[in-house]
């Protein structure tokens, strides 16, 4: 429903009020945590500071998650142009440069998810020179992970580690466009190459006849040969686990924007298409696409957000109109789900933008709780709407 502000005369819509409600909690959670990182998930909707590990202090910049802060300081910059949040964002790329120059924390492919956010974002926006720099040495250190002969970059772990050698996951999709815009800034093919290789072989083998994906696959590192799908968050090695189903649509999309291999293309319609055809009446995916309607099971609402955001993109992209017109009708349809049934009100009930996502619950790690990824792509797909002309950072 669509309201009129009396002093403007502008029509005040429900996605509005919703960045609204969310630009409040980021602004909130910047004078909580100072320069430091909230965890990787709430607990009882609350952000604790991200715990000690090793020589990292507690609120440190380590794991996979912490550049999903900053990117919702950007966006927020972008959406209000309020030089609070763009001074709390560069505050973070000077950090991340450091994390790269020092070589901390590094073993990971997702480095393509925390270097876009923190550093080739103010490169897009800014054209800051630093961060220009730290994203470019994160994607040197994201290419020493690429394995030959299988062409795919290893997900996790140190490369000698005979449980992780040669295992890729679906998330890997969104960590490639840091190698496409490295591409595009040294003219260098060996990215390019990586990302056509990776994906083609992603597309080959982590998506089922079904449409339905693996969250994760194995290829033998000596000979090349494509091993085994299996699960690492989801509920069985055969079911569909939703958040990376989700990963599907989007990465899919990005790389068949960056790759322009049509197969890619179809992958993310494959993915799309399993994806809507597996949700509950409300729109928001369970937390694994084997549950339904009256299953019990908790949702994940940042499959959600994310799904949001790559049918998104997918429509606009797409070559087909009636498919574009199907895959935005539905973004809208669970996002205004989103807005409506999975936020804090009010919003200073939580401090997550986003209730109600899941992150591990085999591991019975972040289960119906807020997530920074859930957060920073739901704060996307609601700049995403409010705006059709905003860039993505991806
Ligand atoms: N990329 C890790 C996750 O989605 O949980």
């Amino acid at each position: 429903m669509t309201s009129t502000t009396p002093e403007t005369g502008r029509i005040t819509t429900p996605i509005d009020t919703a960045i609204a409600a969310a630009l409040s909690t980021v602004r909130r959670n910047i004078a909580a945590y100072g320069d430091l990182y909230p965890d990787d998930t709430t607990r009882g909707d609350r952000y604790e500071l991200r715990p000690a590990a090793g020589s990292i202090s507690e609120g440190g910049n380590r794991g996979w998650t912490t550049s999903f802060w900053p990117g919702m300081q950007w966006i927020a910059w972008e959406l209000t142009g309020d030089v609070a949040f763009r001074a709390a964002a560069e505050r973070h790329a000077t950090d991340f440069a450091r994390r790269v120059n020092a070589g901390e924390d590094l073993e990971t492919h997702d480095l393509g998810f925390l270097y876009t956010l923190s550093c080739v974002a103010p490169w897009r926006l800014l054209r800051d020179d630093a961060s220009r720099d730290a994203a470019l040495a994160a994607a040197d250190h994201l290419m020493t992970r690429f394995l030959e002969p299988a062409g795919v970059i290893q997900a996790w772990g140190d490369l000698a580690d005979p449980e992780q050698r040669g295992r890729t996951i679906i998330d890997s999709l969104m960590n490639m466009p840091l190698l496409t815009w490295a591409y595009e800034q040294t003219g260098d093919r060996r990215y390019a190459e990586a990302v056509q290789r990776h994906t083609a072989q992603l597309e080959a083998h982590i998506i089922r006849a079904d449409g339905s994906t693996f969250h994760t696959f194995f290829w033998d590192a000596v000979t090349g040969e494509p091993l085994r799908g299996g699960t690492a968050q989801g509920a069985h090695d055969d079911s569909c686990w939703s958040r990376g189903q989700a990963w599907g649509i989007y990465g899919f999309a990005l790389n068949y924007a960056a790759v322009g291999d049509e197969r890619l293309l179809n992958a993310a319609r494959r993915c799309a298409d399993y994806f809507l055809d597996h949700l509950p009446a409300d729109g928001v995916a369970f937390w694994d696409l084997v549950y339904g309607d009256g299953s019990g099971a908790e949702r994940d609402s940042s499959a959600g957000a994310i799904a949001v955001c790559g049918l998104l993109e997918l429509a606009q992209r797409e070559t087909d109109p009636a498919r574009a017109e199907r895959y935005d009708a539905a973004a809208i349809r669970i996002l205004d789900s989103l807005v409506e049934n999975y936020t804090p009100r009010p919003p200073e009930s939580s401090d997550a933008l986003l209730l109600h996502s899941v992150y591990d619950l085999p591991k019975g790690n972040g289960v119906d709780e807020g997530s920074l990824w859930g957060d920073y792509f739901y704060l996307e797909a609601l700049a995403r709407v409010a705006d059709p002309d905003w860039r993505p950072y991806w």
